[in-house]
């Protein structure tokens, strides 16, 4: 009986030792010291044991349960333990891993083009004025020698707020609050950037909404070939060295004479091509000498005083410059369009 008792231990140190998992552990237990184990199975035949006998081998059983429990306790913890490094150790953040990038904004491709427009300008002397985008119709039209009965005032379809009050159609009316700013005093040199309002249907080429940048030089002796030399060094600047201007008789109330300007087209460098409708030219802004009408109005003796004026789109200027095929892409927001231009 001892000695069964004895194999029985050693048998189940064996086993203890080897248990890979809790659940193994516990399969252990059972099958040693649970109601049906082993060692209450060979404690059961102690009946058949003698009198003398009995005490021994009841407290060699009771010694040998006590060790048992003490080695699965052990093994318990160290499985226990093995277990929970194992998890903490799948579980785990990886801290090498780089975070994630906040994207990056950028500025709009119109933002960049006036930026540009304001810079050539700047280094040529130039100041940069604002003005209000709700105008009054006085600024907007009658200073700038357009009556209310005038018939070119169908040249620009508006958004009137009320009888005088509209979303100014140009930025014009900014060259007209310049000089009233300016009292009389020479020289006036000024670009004014702004968005402008038309009751124009959108399509690929028109946009109810647009930017514009106004220009406006005024002194002693400002003649037609200042204008063109400005506008000439400007064209060089934006599109290239290799570009020309030409001038083209037009219309405009508020100059005289006026000029539409074209630049050889950024494409096929003047040969015609699809852009350009095979003439080799692309028109980019309207300009003129200003008005008399004009300078008298805003205070300026035009006896004494001349000035030019020219107003450009920005929209058409960034459509050439970056080769974009439909102006309302500059106000859809898609990133996929915007962010081409974020590393130009
Ligand atoms: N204001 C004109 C337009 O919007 C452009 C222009 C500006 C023409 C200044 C001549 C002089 O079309």
């Amino acid at each position: 009986m001892r000695e069964k008792l004895l194999i029985l231990e050693e048998e189940a140190i064996k086993r203890i030792e080897n248990t890979k998992d809790l659940k193994e552990l516990q399969e252990v237990r059972v099958h040693y010291l649970g109601k049906k184990g082993s060692l209450t199975e060979v404690l059961r035949g102690m009946g058949r044991l003698s009198p003398e006998e009995r005490p021994v081998i009841g407290q060699l059983a009771n010694q040998i349960r006590d060790r048992l429990e003490e080695k699965l306790a052990l093994k318990e913890k160290e499985l226990e333990e093995k277990e929970l490094n194992q998890r903490l150790a799948l579980e785990s953040i990886d801290i090498s891993l780089p975070g994630r990038r906040p994207p990056r904004g950028a500025l709009h491709p119109l933002t960049r083009i006036i930026q540009e427009i304001e810079e050539i300008f700047v280094g040529m002397g130039f100041t940069i004025a604002e003005g209000p985008e709700v105008e009054l119709d006085y600024y907007n039209f009658e200073a700038l020698n357009l009556p209310k009965d005038h018939p070119a005032r169908d040249m620009q379809d508006s958004f009137y707020i009320t009888e005088e009050m509209l979303l100014r159609t140009h930025t014009s009316p900014v060259q007209v609050r310049t000089m009233q700013a300016m009292e009389g005093r020479v020289p006036v040199k000024v670009i004014c950037p702004g968005v402008v309002y038309r009751r124009d249907t959108d399509d690929a080429t028109h946009s109810h909404m647009f930017t514009q940048v106004e220009g406006l030089v005024v002194d002693e002796g400002i003649r037609m070939s200042d204008l063109k030399g400005i506008l000439l060094n400007f064209a060089r600047r934006m599109f290239g060295e290799e570009t020309s201007i030409r001038l083209r008789p037009s219309f405009f109330p508020f100059t005289e004479p006026s000029a539409e300007v074209d630049v050889t087209c950024s494409s096929c460098h003047g040969t015609g091509c699809r852009v350009c409708k095979q003439t080799g030219w692309l028109e980019i802004l309207g300009s003129g000498m200003v008005h008399p009408n004009v300078l008298e109005m805003s205070g300026y003796d035009p006896t004494r005083y001349t000035g030019f004026a020219f107003g450009m789109g920005v929209e058409r200027i960034a459509m050439l410059k970056y080769g974009v095929d439909d102006i309302r892409h500059f106000y859809t927001n898609d990133l996929r369009f915007i962010g081409q231009f974020a590393r130009l």
